[in-house]
């Protein structure tokens, strides 16, 4: 099969516990309850474009242990191509522990283990079939020398980059944003990323217009229940949100990431690829988990036809 969008990324085991509110510091809580289940910022990214009908390679690294067969076991199911999933001997598989409070918001603590490993090695082995995608996914759950080989690799092959800069990274190396065609970080990742407020809309702007200007070509901010906005060299548009009461944000904005590189692999224009990305995100956090939570085509359909 040959890919329309390859991500290279994280492949994560989940363990979430639900509760009112995340325990103080040397506090013990109880909480209402917890599940395991599939994550990882590149498996989510996956997992979404697939189950909205791309088809999505995936490139990365699990452990030789349970969570990593069950990883992989996922995201066969999901219909994503696994066969630049490898296994690392002697490492233990990606983990996510997730506290998600009764708004429905979350915090994650991450334990890279094999996705510590993904080397730039890896995405030359890969090469015959990444140069035949037509996007490619990346965050910053691998190591960064890997992301900047893959970024670079997307230059060299005119194949269009889209970089999540999340989990967020103090100052990142502008040339390394500079060899991405989009950049899409939420409020708080901008904010580490250019060093500048971004609590304000027009704060915002600025911070987001501050990474075009220092090399990025089009930048997305996700923000969450207040939609995105898109700042470009011709200047910036909102992408306005979709109301629902929210469960579970976990794995939000890489619903929304997922859903806009398969809109625009589908050949929908930029608004309005933006704009599904925005009402795919919104129907994810209606449920619990990240990729549990991610609607196939036909459930989203039916979400945008209740909309
Ligand atoms: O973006 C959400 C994801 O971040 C979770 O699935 C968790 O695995 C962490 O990587």
């Amino acid at each position: 099969m040959t890919a329309d969008i390859a991500v290279i990324g994280s492949i994560t085991t989940d363990l979430v516990t639900y509760g009112r509110r995340r325990p103080a510091s040397g506090e013990t809580l109880a909480a209402d309850d917890f599940a395991i289940g599939q994550g990882g910022k590149g498996a989510n990214q996956a997992v979404a474009a697939a189950r909205l009908g791309s088809k999505v390679l995936m490139l990365g690294r699990v452990g030789d242990d349970a969570f990593g067969r069950a990883n992989r076991t996922a995201l066969d199911a999901a219909g994503v191509d696994t066969r630049h999933v490898t296994v690392t001997p002697g490492c233990s598989s990606g983990v996510a522990s997730i506290f998600v409070d009764a708004e429905g918001e979350n915090a994650i603590s991450i334990v890279a283990g094999a996705n510590g490993r993904v080397a730039p090695a890896d995405i030359d082995a890969a090469a015959n079939e990444l140069a035949r995608c037509r996007l490619i996914l990346l965050q910053l759950e691998i190591p960064l020398d890997t992301v900047r080989h893959a970024l670079a690799f997307g230059r060299r092959h005119a194949i269009p980059t889209i970089l999540n800069p999340a989990p967020a990274v103090d100052r990142l190396d502008p040339a390394l944003i500079a060899l991405a065609d989009i950049v899409a970080p939420n409020e708080g990742e901008l904010a580490l990323l250019t060093g500048l407020p971004t609590q304000t809309d027009t704060e915002i702007e600025a911070a987001a217009r501050h990474l075009v200007e220092s090399g990025a070509k089009v930048v997305v901010v996700t923000l969450g229940a207040r939609g995105a906005l898109e700042v470009g060299r011709n200047g910036s548009r909102p992408v306005a949100p979709v109301a629902v009461r929210a469960v579970d944000t976990t794995g939000a904005g890489d619903a929304f990431i997922g859903a806009l590189a398969h809109f625009r692999i589908a050949g929908l224009d930029d608004t309005q690829a933006l704009a599904r990305a925005c009402a795919y995100a919104a129907c994810s956090v209606t449920r619990r988990g990240a990729q549990s939570a991610y609607p196939t085509r036909d459930d989203f359909g039916r979400f945008l036809s209740s909309q």
